[in-house]
């Protein structure tokens, strides 16, 4: 294997040549990936802001996540690489003697939940856990609850996009015991759904979660949780579940009540989601901090993905697409401004989705956000003009 060596933030990575050159890079011998760049960025500046000294990343790869952190965080004091891969692992410590961090790395040549299971002594916890597999990261959650300290950080990655965002509804019902939605929020559904799952998997051994942030970017789902043992969180936890009613006629959307057959608006019969995680998607303090601890370290992007989460939990856990609406009322697309503008003129509260390409969060139904479009489509103008609200204007990819 050719071996290219690849900067990412402020470290030096050993990655073999070819996944830096060809498109998707090849999983064998070894995987990198460097179109995950943004979403270690992000690992980074959470652990800068979490404050745990001791990093697990438990599928380590060629150890990007890992060497980062302990290259980039000063407060982790200790970081764990696991892969069952050897020459990933080889490229690994290449990389940490070559960022002066080999003293505070160690390398496991395992299998990672049983690895993960064997920490399970309170001692021997880790401050975070990151669990960035192939697919979906379902089987190595119990074991990634277990090593992670009380009170510590469980990150998940899971690149099983389509089944979790509703392309392929018995996988998703098997693998995470819920129904998706393919529709305009079905990135945050997906988020929602994969927190539920981690929810209802932590409860089942009395341990509660808090989710801290979460992202969607790119072909990946990503969430951080706060893992906080004891029999009441767990059942607070649960509290937090609930399910999207949500009409493929008139896309009208409301929580589940468990009951509803007919659409309200068009009498069609609904498609409910769920169970999935309804309760509050990020904490404002750590996703502050983590921001903060972002810019101080150059990473715009990582800033702004965690910026866009400002004020989230404040709105009902979907999103309107304002060009699917001027689609479906057959007028010219009207921008996102002057639909805020309506809105807020109205009374309601809005704000950019993070989690979609596009569309907003807003606490007005379906139907006023209809309106909203077609006076916004009426007047250009969009009436007095207020502020977009902020990251109106971020452009994901
Ligand atoms: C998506 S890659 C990790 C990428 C890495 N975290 C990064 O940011 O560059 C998944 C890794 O998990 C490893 N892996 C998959 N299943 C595993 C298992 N059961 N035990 C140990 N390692 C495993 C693979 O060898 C691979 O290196
Ligand atoms: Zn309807």
């Amino acid at each position: 294997m050719k071996v290219a060596r690849h900067r990412e933030g402020k470290t030096i990575l050993f990655v073999p040549k070819e996944s830096v050159t060809v498109v998707p890079p090849p999983t064998s011998p070894v995987f990198f990936n460097p179109a995950a760049s943004l979403n270690r960025d992000v690992t980074v500046s959470v652990a800068a802001a979490s404050g745990g000294s001791k990093f697990c990343d438990a599928m380590a790869g060629v150890g990007a996540r890992g060497v980062r952190v302990a290259n980039e965080v000063d407060g982790v004091s200790e970081v764990t690489m696991v892969d069952f891969n050897h020459e990933a692992l080889r490229l690994a410590k290449r990389s940490a003697a070559a960022n002066g961090v080999s003293g505070k790395c160690t390398f496991a040549e395992a299998e990672t939940t049983s690895f993960l299971f064997s920490r399970f002594g309170r001692d021997m916890r880790y401050g975070s856990v990151d669990l960035d597999p192939f697919g979906t990261p379902i089987r190595q959650m119990h074991a990634a609850l277990s090593a992670t300290a009380d009170g510590g950080i469980l990150s998940l990655t899971a690149t099983d996009t389509a089944v979790l965002c509703g392309v392929h509804l018995s996988t998703c019902s098997r693998r995470y015991g819920s129904v998706p939605l393919n529709n305009d929020f079905h990135h945050e559904t997906g988020l929602r759904i994969l927190l539920g799952s981690l929810a209802r998997y932590a409860a089942a051994v009395d341990v509660g979660i808090e989710p801290q942030a979460a992202h969607s970017t790119k072909h990946y789902l990503r969430v951080f949780v706060k893992v906080i043992p004891g029999a009441s969180v767990a059942d607070a936890s649960l509290r937090e579940l609930g399910s999207v009613a949500w009409c493929p006629g008139c896309g009208d959307v409301r929580m589940s009540l468990g009951h509803e057959g007919a659409c309200r608006v068009c009498r069609r019969k609904v498609k409910v989601a769920g169970p999935l995680w309804a309760g509050s998607i990020a904490k404002e303090p750590l996703v502050e901090s983590a921001k903060k601890a972002a810019l101080e370290r150059g990473l715009g992007g990582a800033a702004e993905v965690l910026g866009s989460l400002d004020g989230v939990n404040g709105f009902p856990p979907w999103s309107f697409d304002i060009d699917k609406i001027c689609s479906a009322l057959k007028v010219p697309t009207v921008s996102e401004l002057s639909v805020y503008n309506a809105l807020t003129k109205g009374g309601h509260r809005v704000m950019r989705t993070p989690f979609e390409k596009t569309g907003v969060k807003t606490d007005a139904t379906r139907a006023e956000v209809v309106e909203a479009v077609r006076s916004a489509s009426a007047n250009p103008a969009g009436g007095p003009r207020v502020s977009a609200p902020r990251n109106s204007s971020r452009a994901r990819s």
